[in-house]
């Protein structure tokens, strides 16, 4: 099987890159993190991947709030083609995807989101669930397309609400499936086993 190289794009603390590094030593996932990316000069995720030998690098993000200047855009293709990246994860990354990474990585983004897509898009995923009153909700690893959060579907776990949960129990809970279930997405990409027809995702079998 093909070594996979990846390239994660993180704003914040990385508990999902930290998730995908360990996969990857521990031979969940076969391939390999070529490149971290920060658009945040400060974020945690930075600091975890250089702790795994990791090369990862703060590029200044220009001045949009939420997304990237398409010429520093170039510059994020840039940094991960000269990688050699075959895929790339967005883990935490909280700006909207442009045309240059789209174009350069077609059908190969991948987003981890704390909903169950369609359900509750956007930012606090999990504030829109205990707010509007769900009893169930989770998570969603999905292709990315020009949408916020739009693309495909390839995996989700459902995660219930409890009578007591506040947004941090919630998000904790929900967290421990998204961390199972973006490595798994990524084998499953690693191994050659989606297909996107339309909408859906087919996940192929095992050869
Ligand atoms: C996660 O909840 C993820 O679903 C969302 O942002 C959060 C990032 O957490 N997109 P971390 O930086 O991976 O710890």
């Amino acid at each position: 099987m093909a070594h996979l190289n990846l390239g994660v794009l993180c704003s914040g603390r990385g508990s999902n890159l930290e998730a995908i590094l360990r996969s990857c030593e521990e031979g969940r996932i076969t391939g390999r993190v070529a490149l971290v990316v920060s658009d945040v000069a400060d974020a945690y995720a930075l600091e975890r991947a250089r702790n795994h030998g990791v090369p990862a690098v703060h590029i200044p993000p220009g001045k949009f709030r939420a997304k990237l200047e398409p010429e520093i855009e170039d510059q994020y293709v840039r940094a991960l083609k000269d990688r050699k990246v075959d895929l790339v994860c967005l883990a935490g990354y909280m700006r909207i995807i442009g045309p240059p990474l789209l174009e350069a990585f077609p059908q190969r983004i991948l987003n981890i989101h704390p909903a169950l897509l369609p359900a509750f898009p956007g930012l606090h995923g999990q504030k829109q669930a205990l707010d509007y009153g769900a009893k169930v909700t989770g998570c969603t690893v999905h292709f990315v397309d020009p949408g916020v959060d739009t693309g495909p579907i390839i995996a989700q776990a459902a995660v219930p609400v409890h009578e007591d949960d506040d947004e941090d129990s919630l998000s904790a809970r929900i967290l421990e499936q998204e961390h199972r279930i973006y490595s798994e997405a990524i084998q499953l990409f690693a191994a050659g086993r989606l297909r996107i027809e339309g909408r859906r995702v087919r996940v192929l079998p095992p050869p």
